[in-house]
């Protein structure tokens, strides 16, 4: 059957599991790095929502993207009054306080208008970390933010950030199932730069996915395998491997410099976690690095990809050489080319119904965890921090 408009459902396969179009609200989110909002107002959107950032008076501000009065996009306007944490719609003039979304004045009615007190825009919970800006888009209050980052994000102390920001033409949950060890990286990742020296991944494994302890998320094991095979009639594949000498890459376990309980702490025993509410966790062996991916609803049919790249502090010297390295490979060989090749798929990918098979039993067990266990105004978030990181 051709594939037309008529015959696609956008909300398969993901209804039955609950798993929303616009991404799960009731989390943190990264919608900006810092550097990119100077002085004047931002447009964002972000689960399908339209919203103004801007910094005044020393602090930053996140507020619905539409003036009530005539529906003018506040980011049109300007911070009029300096320190005062408010902007100002560029067709009247009213004027918002970023910290609650009241209005402070409706300027062309003149000062202390009754209108003032009636009109009140909604404000979003919004902060800095790691160099990017952190929006809480929601139905409940904020929880902390730290409730929602993986520790190497929030321990600034001990890690440093570089981050790289893609956009893609794909619905969130896409891209998150992309994460869930679906065997696509030994097809896919084959002849990525930073894999076509080493042996070739295994595929056909059995796959062992996990609840994490720390009830946020899930690890997919996979055993076993085979490294190429004869498939009848068609021929061996992988077809070519005499080019595959290298010994897979990350620096060995044995150069392991993380005390027992920190390992514990940054999951290093579970180096590959796809977490709620769309993340995941790539890390090594050593503890030493991580990649955070994080996958930021846009609309349905767009989102943005965060890679968080999280190296451990070392001093200087050694931090010279990791941010050297990331330039001048990691940066290049993962976030562009390596994460593009995924990319590439996902944006090809047309909604509707699946036929799955044994590779998509991660997935399966992702969309089912991610659905049933997804923060809402009634979970206490308490539990979940009590119960790990
Ligand atoms: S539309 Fe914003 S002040 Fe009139
Ligand atoms: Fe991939």
């Amino acid at each position: 059957m051709a594939v037309t408009e008529a015959t696609v459902d956008p909300e398969a396969p993901y209804a039955r599991d609950g798993l929303p179009a616009l991404g799960f609200r009731n989390y943190w989110y990264p919608i900006l790095a810092s550097r990119k909002l100077g002085k004047r107002p931002h447009a964002v959107t972000v689960l399908g929502e339209q919203i103004v950032l801007f910094r005044d008076g020393g602090s930053l501000h996140a507020l619905e993207d539409r003036c009530p009065h005539r529906g003018v996009r506040l980011s049109a306007g300007t911070c009029r009054f300096p320190s005062s944490g408010t902007i100002t719609c560029a067709y009247h003039g009213w004027t918002f306080r970023g910290a609650d979304g009241t209005l402070a004045a409706a300027l062309m009615e003149g000062p202390n208008a009754p209108v003032e007190r009636k009109v009140r825009i909604q404000a979003y919970p919004v902060t800095e970390r790691a160099g990017l800006i952190w929006i809480f888009v929601g139905d409940m209050n904020a929880v902390p933010l730290e409730d929602d980052l993986p520790d190497w994000i929030h321990d600034q102390g001990r890690f440093f950030q570089l981050s790289y920001v893609d956009r893609y033409r794909c619905n969130w949950r896409a891209l998150v199932d992309n994460w869930t060890n679906d065997h696509h990286a030994a097809f896919v990742h084959g002849h990525s730069p930073e894999l076509v020296f080493q042996p070739h991944l295994p595929f056909a494994q059995t796959l062992e996915p996990k609840v994490l302890s720390h009830g946020r998320g899930m690890s997919f094991l996979g055993r076993d395998g085979i490294r190429s095979a004869e498939f009848p009639g068609l021929g061996k594949w992988p077809r070519r491997t005499w080019h595959r000498f290298m010994k897979p890459t990350g620096r060995g376990a044995s150069r392991n410099l993380l005390t027992d309980k920190a390992r514990d702490v940054y999951q290093v025993k579970d180096p590959y976690q796809t977490r709620l509410p769309g993340v995941v966790l790539i890390g090594r062996a050593h503890g030493e690095y991580t990649l955070v991916q994080w996958a930021v609803p846009i609309d349905a049919e767009t989102t943005v990809l965060f890679n968080i790249n999280c190296f451990r502090r070392h001093g200087w010297l050694r931090g010279l050489y990791d941010r050297a390295h990331y330039l001048l490979w990691r940066g290049w060989a993962h976030d562009v080319i390596f994460s593009g090749q995924d990319r590439r798929i996902l944006e090809r990918l047309v909604p509707g119904e699946e036929r799955l098979s044994r590779t998509d039993a991660g997935m399966i067990a992702w969309r089912k965890f991610a659905g049933a266990n997804a923060r809402t105004p009634d979970t206490k978030s308490s539990r979940l921090r009590a119960a790990g990181d």
